[in-house]
């Protein structure tokens, strides 16, 4: 594994590499929230990584920066917003007069689907995606499935139901992929206007409607509606998304006891989710986020140096 582009390159065995690597890091991660005392694995010690984004982001940017501090390495953060590319400089010039600096590794988030892969080809270093386009946002999908098989043991014979804009979702397709290879069931759930035209492509079940699916799923994933990547609004309106697909406190009543709630995050309360719903006990959402970093530097430390994390995880 050199890089980490998309979820579907990844075999079952890479999948349980990182997640049993993340999982590892996870007491030492957890002791110092406990007794608030900074811990490192340095198994990055003296390496520097760039996290360049071309499209906002909170959880993912900030994830990658805690996991690469955790790890003992440098990083430099760039924001297309106050960089050169303001001034037309491209994609390929920017990543090449970054990989002339010497950085160990490139994080890269692009609004183009294929940006990553384009990069690969074009820089000695790793690259890791942090979301491209529509296409897939693999750490996404391994810090969901960490997280599912944290709170279920296993997902393998387990219903997940992905409900929201899934034409639009990075993040319903990096799941889409791991959770199949790791022997989920998967159904997703939209409007007809924000499931792909012909939804059998996706190689899930899929329903127009929540109330045939929310009955028997063990976790259900909500997802944002991504304006920022429709030309134009496909439904008539955000209120009427939230009366038929939102996950409201009386649609939670559907679910069958044990079953969780994930969501990427942004939330947008009240049109995917209800507040009650996102804050209530089934609501697993801060754990994602906490398990993001365990899976950021699972992946960094496997795509920059796999040995180094080999033994420490021996050892661990
Ligand atoms: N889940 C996610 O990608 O969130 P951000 O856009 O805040 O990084």
């Amino acid at each position: 594994m050199k890089h980490l582009l998309a979820a579907a390159d990844l075999s079952p065995t890479e999948i349980r590499f990182l997640l049993d690597a993340a999982k590892k890091m996870a007491p030492v991660l957890r002791r110092e929230k406990e007794e608030g005392k900074t811990v490192t694995i340095p198994i990055l010690s003296g390496k520097t990584i760039v996290n360049l984004f071309f499209e906002n982001s909170t959880r993912t940017k900030l994830s990658f920066e805690v996991a690469i501090r955790k790890l003992g390495a440098s990083a430099l953060n760039f924001a297309s917003s106050t960089s050169s590319v303001t001034k037309g400089e491209t994609l390929i010039d920017t990543a090449k007069n970054i990989e002339a600096m010497g950085p160990h590794a490139i994080v890269v988030r692009h609004s183009s689907a294929g940006s990553p892969q384009f990069l690969a080809k074009n820089v000695s270093v790793p690259v890791v995606n942090a979301g491209d386009g529509f296409h897939e946002h693999p750490t996404q999908g391994l810090l969901d499935l960490y997280t599912m098989e944290e709170k279920l043991g296993t997902v393998a014979g387990k219903r997940v139901v992905i409900l929201g804009d899934i034409a639009h979702s990075r993040v319903a397709r990096s799941n889409i992929h791991l959770l199949r290879k790791m022997g989920a069931s998967v159904a997703v759930c939209a409007p007809p206007t924000l499931l792909p035209p012909v939804p059998e492509t996706l190689g899930v079940d899929y329903a127009y409607r929540p109330e045939e699916l929310l009955g028997d799923a063990d976790v259900v994933m909500a997802l944002r509606i991504q304006l920022e990547r429709q030309n134009r609004m496909q439904l008539p309106s955000l209120q009427e998304y939230s009366a038929f697909w939102g996950l409201s406190r009386e649609r939670a009543k559907l679910l069958k006891p044990g079953c969780i709630i994930l969501h990427p995050g942004p939330v947008n309360r009240g049109v995917e989710l209800d507040t009650e719903v996102a804050d209530g006990p089934r609501s697993v959402i801060l754990d994602q986020v906490f398990n993001g970093v365990l899976i950021r530097m699972a992946v960094l430390a496997t795509v920059i140096d796999r040995p180094s994390l080999e033994k420490w995880m021996q050892g661990a």
